[in-house]
């Protein structure tokens, strides 16, 4: 709770001068649980949950309705028509099917709405899950009229699927940058705001050019297939009695995801839906799970029925030193920094406090593992003092660098010592060549000026042939925007597209 505080006043108060920093969005999604019995009870019984669970507290702030809300019927002026049975009125004076009911129901427990949809004609529609199968539940053909009416029910944030864009072999590229602009009209006619998740699955490597596809503001983008199929609990027929979660479908999820250079703070790649607790997920599975999406900051939007949580599994899911590392400020993906036998990983990630590293030790294996840390493999001088157990949120002896892992389990630790010097590479400048990034992972801090108006993509293209873009969002008056980013191996260029983007200082951290 302090933790969020501060956060969220550190935002508050820089936000006069600096871009306010978003962490990666956390919630509840209703897909993997629910799948297309999806209905407005299902919704609040799990918004109450997440209320009054400690999940609130903690950060998890939307409630996101996934496919199943509606079959894709439209009234003659093409307005989206729901079934009164599925979405009724909640409240007194409320209409039965104006999904306007479930989002101020929503609202009503301090909490944001998403809905979903998809990008082409048709959705996903029911496949694989019971029922017949629907076409025209995209919004294709729509695009700003349906963010018109999203922002107008109450939702705050839309999923945008990509069923029937594969379908109909469009490009990603181009057809989010539609899909981002119409959302920016949308909000422009209804003075409200839309949070754009992009689900592409990773198909045309989003990582190249979600960030800030259209201009506008897009934070999100899927980076690989569904970590599971639905396990619907109160479906009984043998397809979803047989439906299990491995510690593979959570691995492959993560592994999928690991797109570190794209990543940069405010801007996500996007691992899936959440499986904590689920059928098939021990506690020693729900650790990895949270540990490698803490570590990743990927969205955590969780797919379990919130209502059927064990202790354990809301303790780590509302784990606050975890939860920190998930939401620091420069918001990256770890590196695998060693793996001493094949399966017995060491990850870290660069935390926003100097010195400090955040550590997954990861055992993938069926067996034991003995990890020893060279700490100068983090970007570190020496021994660091400050050692930390984010599990159970314990100081560790400073002397310990040999680390015991369960076989299939992860211990996640925090880390303060001190950082090699970094580089810093002259200021006031619109292009930088040559940056270094060749002897092993590189990390930058940018501080820029943006007075564009809008997002900025600035591309970063290196000698590896591995080149990403980097979403800047408008920095206002004389303030600085931050970016922490991870360089691709190589030689790297900055280059900036428009004048009204400078660099104010740039430094490289070698690890
Ligand atoms: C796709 C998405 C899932 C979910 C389903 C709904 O498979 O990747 O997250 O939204 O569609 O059909």
């Amino acid at each position: 709770m302090i933790y969020v505080v501060l956060v969220r006043v550190a935002c508050l108060l820089a936000a006069s001068t600096t871009v306010c920093f978003c962490a990666a969005p956390m919630g509840w999604n209703s897909w993997n649980s629910f799948a297309n019995i999806v209905n407005s009870q299902i919704v609040q019984q799990q918004a109450q949950a997440l209320a009054a669970n400690g999940m609130k507290e903690a950060g998890y702030q939307y409630v996101v309705i996934d496919e199943g809300w509606w079959l894709g019927e439209r009234d003659t002026a093409g307005n989206i028509v729901v079934n009164p049975k599925q979405w009724p009125a909640i409240e007194p004076g409320q209409k039965d099917g104006d999904m306007a009911n479930i989002a101020a129901f929503i609202h009503s427990l301090g909490l944001k709405a998403g809905i979903y949809t998809d990008a082409g004609r048709d959705g996903c529609s029911m496949y694989p899950d019971s029922g017949a199968k629907y076409s025209n539940t995209g919004s294709e053909g729509h695009y700003e009229q349906d963010f018109v009416q999203f922002l107008k029910w109450g939702f705050d944030y839309v999923k945008v699927d990509w069923c029937g864009g594969a379908k109909e072999k469009r490009s990603g590229a181009v057809q989010y940058a539609q899909v981002a602009r119409a959302i920016k009209h949308a909000e422009e006619a209804t003075g409200r705001r839309l949070f754009l998740s992009i689900c592409e699955w990773g198909s045309q490597n989003p990582w190249f050019w979600a960030p800030g596809v259209g201009g506008v503001e897009s934070t999100i983008w899927r980076t690989g297939g569904d970590i599971i199929p639905p396990v619907v609990e109160s479906l009984h027929d043998p397809e979803h009695a047989k439906r299990v979660i491995t510690l593979k479908n959570v691995l492959d999820s993560f592994d999928a995801g690991i797109h570190p250079e794209a990543q940069h703070t405010g801007y996500y790649n996007d691992l899936d839906m959440m499986v904590m607790g689920m059928r098939g997920m021990t506690d020693a599975m729900d650790r990895i799970h949270m540990g490698l999406w803490a570590m990743a900051s990927a969205p955590m939007m969780v797919g379990s029925d919130l209502t059927r949580l064990s202790p354990e599994t809301l303790s780590l899911l509302n784990n606050r030193e975890a939860l920190a590392i998930h939401n620091d400020p420069y918001g990256l993906q770890p590196i695998k920094v060693f793996e001493p036998i094949p399966g017995v990983q060491v990850w870290a990630k660069p935390l926003a406090v100097a010195g400090r590293r955040a550590v997954a030790i990861l055992n993938r294996t069926d067996i034991p593992a003995q990890v020893q840390i060279d700490w100068g493999k983090l970007g570190l001088v020496g021994t660091p003092p400050r050692l930390r157990d984010v599990w159970n949120g314990r100081d560790i002896a400073a002397a310990e660098s040999s680390f015991p892992v369960p076989a299939h389990d992860l211990r996640l630790l925090s880390v303060d010592g001190e950082d090699r010097k970094p580089v810093e590479y002259p200021a006031g400048r619109s292009n930088i060549v040559g940056i270094q990034a060749t002897g092993g992972p590189t990390f930058a801090r940018l501080e820029y000026t943006n007075t564009s108006g809008q997002v900025a993509v600035v591309s970063v293209k290196s000698t590896s042939g591995l080149s990403t873009s980097l979403a800047l969002p408008p920095t206002a008056g004389s303030g600085t925007g931050m970016a922490g980013f991870i360089l691709p191996r190589g030689t790297a260029d900055l280059s900036f597209e428009g004048p009204k983007v400078a660099v104010r200082k740039l430094t490289v951290h070698y690890w």
